[in-house]
């Protein structure tokens, strides 16, 4: 494989996996960041993020001497010019936050456009890969004014917690061009080793690959919320019926577990993004809408649980109820708490007038940012359970199904637990005499039949 010099602007989640794992791959990379503190510490190999192998991956390219950080992108361009390998490929990857009415805010690209328009060496191709509206490829090309520099788009897929993961082993690249055909190869030729399927399309499409990816993950979700209510409300139990319908490879087993709801730094952020281009647009998309909606109230429906469980009414009042938050972050694996669902359920618990103490394998007391008004985080879930009057699982940390239900039953005031996401075995939980009420399942079945069902011949573990 050609090693190439590449410039990697932003070290987020997808800036700074894509920088290390393209060194890992063999090619020079240098990152830019804005934030000179940031630039110290990955200098030294410190990441700040909590990200499954990217700290390893970001020291092996340091100490090769394929990897490294400065501070702007100039100096990126600069540095790799001062090692006389000039920059061939300069990635994007700010960030793109939901601007007004939901637009992306282009801020941060545009910036990046402006200080290197003088500085980027003829030839080399300025990639797009944070999530942009569709045009962007074109809007950039313009405000670069630079014909001998080609742009193109190449959405990243990856998730948090799994993003060197994904990024090693893609379902697929996209490279989207108007420029020319040689550009947007070059760049796929990048990722060549990895092996993945290559979609070559022009700038529009490559953009809206990736909201139509996120948006369609979303509905996913909302469906599969939708139906656990729907199998609540007529006995059946929407883990049976998502492994049904998750063996037909049209629909697949990924993404079908229900949960509190749909979040993080990019789903919702994305589809509020694609709805607006399709309102200016002049199109309705009813289904993006409802997609929403279905979300937003994903959220009130765990409330009205929790006040069930805790007082026996849906509408019972939960003021000044003590209860254990177990999980913040959006989904586990991460330290994210950007749009967490965790945080929208707490934030209605809190308006109800509920007193929240909450503990997460990711948050840290000491250092977490939460709002100390919403609610108190501690080190340890026995603490966090604390004479509380139900613990509501939010987020699916694995931790959380080896936990002692007894020691926990003996420092709660009730023995409820609300099981938002379907993660703990409810016939453990039951044997220290809690309560357990999950999403979607059904009374009679979680009750009893979990060990003796015939169905469980086939069931995978949970
Ligand atoms: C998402 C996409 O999955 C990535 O492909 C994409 O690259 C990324 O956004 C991005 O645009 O950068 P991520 O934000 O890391 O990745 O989160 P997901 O793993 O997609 O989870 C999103 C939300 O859905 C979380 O709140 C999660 O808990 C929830 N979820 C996921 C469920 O409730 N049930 C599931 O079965 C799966």
């Amino acid at each position: 494989m050609f090693a190439r010099s590449v410039a990697v602007v932003g070290t987020g989640y997808v800036g700074l996996t894509t920088g290390a794992c393209l060194a890992s791959l063999g090619h020079r990379v240098v990152c830019a960041d804005i934030d000179a503190a940031k630039v110290g510490k990955l200098v030294r190999g410190e990441i700040g993020i909590r990200e499954p192998g990217l700290a390893e991956l970001v020291r092996e390219g340091i100490a090769a001497g394929r990897l490294s950080f400065v501070v702007g992108a100039a100096a990126a361009l600069a540095e790799l010019q001062s090692r006389g390998t000039p920059v061939e490929v300069m990635f994007l990857c700010v960030p793109t936050p939901m601007g007004v009415g939901g637009v992306a805010d282009l801020a941060a690209v545009e910036a990046v456009v402006e200080e290197t328009r003088d500085v980027i060496p003829e030839g080399c191709v300025v990639v797009n890969k944070s999530t942009v509206p569709v045009g962007t490829a074109d809007r950039t090309s313009e405000l670069l004014g630079r014909p001998d520099v080609g742009v193109v788009s190449n959405p990243e897929f990856l998730r948090e917690g799994s993003a060197v993961h994904d990024f090693l082993n893609p379902d697929r690249i996209v490279v989207g061009s108007n420029s020319s055909q040689d550009a947007a190869e070059r760049v796929a030729a990048l990722y060549a080793r990895l092996g993945a399927p290559t979609v070559l399309t022009d700038a529009a499409s490559a953009e809206m690959i990736k909201y139509a990816a996120n948006c369609f993950l979303a509905m996913k979700l909302s469906y599969v919320n939708a139906l656990a209510e729907l199998c609540e409300r007529l006995d059946a139990d929407v883990a049976d019926v998502t492994e049904g319908i998750g063996y037909d490879k049209r629909i697949g087993q990924a993404f079908l577990s229900p949960g509190p709801g749909w979040g993080g730094s990019c789903l919702p952020k994305d589809i509020h993004a694609l709805l607006q281009v399709a309102d200016s647009a002049d199109f309705e998309f009813r289904l993006l809408r409802a997609t929403i909606d279905t979300n937003t109230r994903q959220f009130q429906r765990m409330v009205e649980k929790i006040r069930k469980a805790v007082t026996g009414k849906r509408s019972g009042s939960v003021t000044r109820k003590r209860i254990a938050l177990f999980g913040l972050t959006f989904k586990a694996g991460t330290d994210d708490l950007r749009d967490s669902p965790a945080l929208g359920v707490a934030a209605l618990l809190k308006q109800a007038g509920a007193e929240l103490v909450a503990y997460d394998p990711g948050i840290a007391a000491a250092s977490s940012s939460i709002d100390g008004s919403l609610l108190t985080v501690v080190d340890d879930p026995y603490e966090a359970a604390k004479d509380a009057e139900a613990i509501v699982i939010l987020t699916e940390w694995p931790e959380f199904r080896s936990l002692d239900w007894q020691r926990l039953g003996a420092a709660v005031a009730e023995r409820t637990v609300v099981d938002t996401r379907n993660l703990l075995d409810p016939a453990v939980v039951r044997r220290a005499d809690f309560d357990w009420v999950g999403v979607g399942r059904a009374a009679p079945y979680v009750a009893s039949s979990l060990a003796t069902s015939s169905v469980s011949a086939v069931r995978k573990p949970a």
